[in-house]
């Protein structure tokens, strides 16, 4: 989001009185120069957003250890809430985490995950161009571990969900991701597990499932 939008998003909010989760486990990693992504939480005057972060995305795929930061009565509720979902998460887990982040490890930590990112980044940007460049336009993944999709023709991309599978090459259908049943020639492609020859085979493969 812009920020123009985030204090839309905010406004909103405070004219209609609810509250607003910022859900921001990729805010890390970006990839380009000059990038804004001052999160909605720093300008919350009123305290109605609840901040998410994780360490997953910069420490450890799978790690699903994060963080909150919202107003002290929310926290104390949504503790009691947790314990009763999950009985708490794993203590090994959260002192590996701890430990890192007090020893000063993650400064560091996020420009190697940013560098491994950004190549992979680069790979699917140029694979994308050599086999959609006629048919879609994608965006830049600026940040993030995604680029989103758009298909000029319009073809519904989540039947193409299996044939795609079967040809080895998996992606998210968009439509699930819009409320007004609009969305169904977009998809989500990530660069974040391969390595950079796959990529460059799924997406050519991926352009014969959609020929
Ligand atoms: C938007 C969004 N929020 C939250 C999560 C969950 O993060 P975690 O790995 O910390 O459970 C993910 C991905 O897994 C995500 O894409």
């Amino acid at each position: 989001m812009t920020q123009r939008r985030r204090a839309e998003v905010l406004r909103i909010a405070e004219e209609h009185d609810f509250l607003v989760i910022e859900d921001d486990p990729y805010g890390e990693l970006v990839y380009v120069d000059g990038a804004d992504t001052m999160a909605m939480k720093s300008r919350d005057a009123s305290g109605r957003v609840l901040y998410l972060g994780s360490f997953s995305k910069v420490l450890a795929p799978g790690l699903r250890c994060g963080w909150i930061v919202a107003p002290k009565p929310l926290l104390a509720t949504l503790e009691i809430a947790k314990q009763a979902a999950d009985l708490c998460s794993g203590m090994l887990d959260q002192s590996i985490v701890d430990e890192l982040v007090a020893g000063g490890e993650l400064p560091p930590q996020i420009e190697r995950v940013r560098a491994f990112y950004r190549g992979k980044r680069a790979t699917l940007l140029s694979a994308l161009k050599e086999h959609f460049a006629a048919r879609a336009t994608w965006t830049p993944a600026d940040g993030g571990l995604f680029a989103w999709m758009t298909l000029k023709d319009d073809i519904d991309t989540e039947p193409l969900v299996e044939p795609a599978v079967a040809a080895g090459v998996a992606f998210i259908p968009g439509a699930p991701f819009f409320v007004d049943g609009s969305g169904r020639n977009t998809l989500r492609l990530t660069f974040a597990k391969e390595p950079d020859a796959r990529i460059r085979e799924g997406v050519a493969r991926l352009a014969r499932v959609f020929a």
